[in-house]
């Protein structure tokens, strides 16, 4: 029996730590509701899991050109993810060494320079230090440069999606995705990609968990908070999301494939292409899908989705990342992938795809903010009872895996199981209390 006058804001970290050992108990379906709304579980989560994995930064192809640049957030500090003149891709940390002023302030660009606000201090796009103004005349001899360069912070890419991470011991960033790869690969590696337009970005209202736990395992809301299109016809029926598969790997990752689908929701013009960067088995997941939600430990959740334009199936292609501002508090960035070799007309439709379903104004997103915020706030705050308030994560605890399927990972072969979602914690409570 889990004690119910816990405070804690009272409790030090490594007493929180035990209680989180006590109470979340994902191997039961036992997941506390207090882990969306509570400040120093918020606080902890900063340092051991978003100071601690790769997390993701943008598309290889923000920044295609020499000197290209984007500034991102990474755990709550800026960083210049940059290419520099010989192409190689630097995460600098957006701060200047002299003084710590923040060294850009725009969101993108091209420079092969950056020049601090502050007192003038200038750095090249590889992190080096290589002008001060008045420099002989105000330090004479004494200012070594070389010891003045820009902070760095490790960049690996993976089919073009950029991560970063702040841990140095942390492992490979292909290590880190393991089995994972296998269905990244067809999510961004299917063809050739490229981002349309800056990434969309919002606020809400609701704790960063909410999001991933939706994409990685939830295909059972589909059914009501998505109720509407089914109403409207847009889908066959109300269980239209149970079917396919749910599937999870190690590190937290997990996803769910819709299949199967009668029609190619692709570019037809693409088969070759599709045909020479995946395995035959992958193609034929491709060639059978319906949709693919899924997240990537912790927080960049992506999707394939369709809507029939005009009596012609087209798919859309996004990542987005739920990222932290506060315990309730998150910006939502969404990135809308094509694939470069589609025609325009493609690329304007499966964009008007996008937009329709999820973006601020989708239909989709709408539905499912209005959740995320009412979970948050239902959760947050020392009423007294919070502790006490478990959430029923139990679905499928029941079913055996599927050996048949051709992909790796742990794999159920419905979606309406809570499986992945489990797995989640599991490794979100595994760095929690490490
Ligand atoms: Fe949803």
């Amino acid at each position: 029996m889990l004690k119910t006058n816990i405070n804690l804001e009272e409790m030090s970290q490594k007493e929180t730590i035990e209680y989180l050992k006590e109470s979340v108990q994902p191997e039961i379906g036992a997941i506390p509701a207090y882990l969306l709304g509570d400040p120093s579980v918020y606080e902890i989560e900063h340092k051991k899991v978003f100071l601690k994995t790769w997390l993701f930064v943008g598309h290889e192809s923000e920044i295609p050109n020499k000197n290209d640049f984007i500034t991102r957030d990474v755990a709550g500090y800026s960083v210049i993810i940059s290419r520099g003149a010989d192409g190689e891709i630097r995460g600098l940390y957006n701060m200047c060494t002299h003084r710590g002023m923040k060294l850009c302030r725009a969101d993108a660009g091209n420079k092969s320079s950056f020049t601090c606000p502050y007192h003038g201090f200038n750095f090249k796009n590889t992190g080096d230090c290589i002008g001060v103004p008045l420099q002989k005349d105000i330090y004479g001899d004494e200012l070594d440069k070389s010891r003045l360069g820009l902070y760095k912070i490790r960049v690996e890419s993976y089919k073009g999606l950029l991560f970063g991470t702040w841990n140095n011991e942390a492992e490979a960033l292909e290590d880190f995705l393991g089995e994972f790869k296998w269905y990244i690969d067809i999510l961004a590696g299917r063809a050739e990609m490229e981002v349309l337009g800056p990434p969309q970005r919002f606020i809400i209202h609701s704790n960063w968990k909410i999001g991933a736990d939706n994409f990685v395992g939830d295909s059972y809301h589909t059914m009501v908070t998505h109720g509407s299109i089914a109403k409207l016809g847009m889908v066959p029926s109300a269980t239209y999301s149970k079917k396919g598969y749910q599937i999870y790997t190690e590190n937290g990752h997990g996803l769910n494939l819709g299949t199967p689908n009668p029609d190619f929701a692709f570019p037809e013009e693409l088969r070759e292409e599709y045909k020479s960067n995946l395995t035959d088995k992958q193609y034929d997941i491709l060639c059978n899908l319906k949709n693919m939600i899924g997240n990537i430990f912790p927080n960049l959740s992506f999707l394939i989705s369709h809507t029939k334009i005009k009596g012609q199936l087209i798919s859309n292609t996004s990542v987005r990342l739920w990222r932290p501002v506060d315990v309730d508090k998150m910006e939502v960035i969404t990135w809308f992938l094509v694939e470069k070799n589609a025609s325009e007309d493609w690329k304007r439709r499966s964009r008007e795809s996008f937009v329709l379903t999820f973006s601020p104004s989708g239909i989709f997103e709408q539905d499912d903010t209005e959740v995320f915020t009412d979970i948050t706030a239902a959760a947050s705050g020392a009423m007294p009872l919070m502790k006490q308030l478990t959430f029923n994560y139990t679905m499928g605890l029941h079913r055996k895996p599927d050996k048949d399927f051709t992909g790796p990972g742990v794999v159920f072969d419905d979606k309406f199981t809570e499986a992945s979602q489990r797995n989640f914690y599991r490794y979100w409570l595994d760095l929690m209390t490490k």
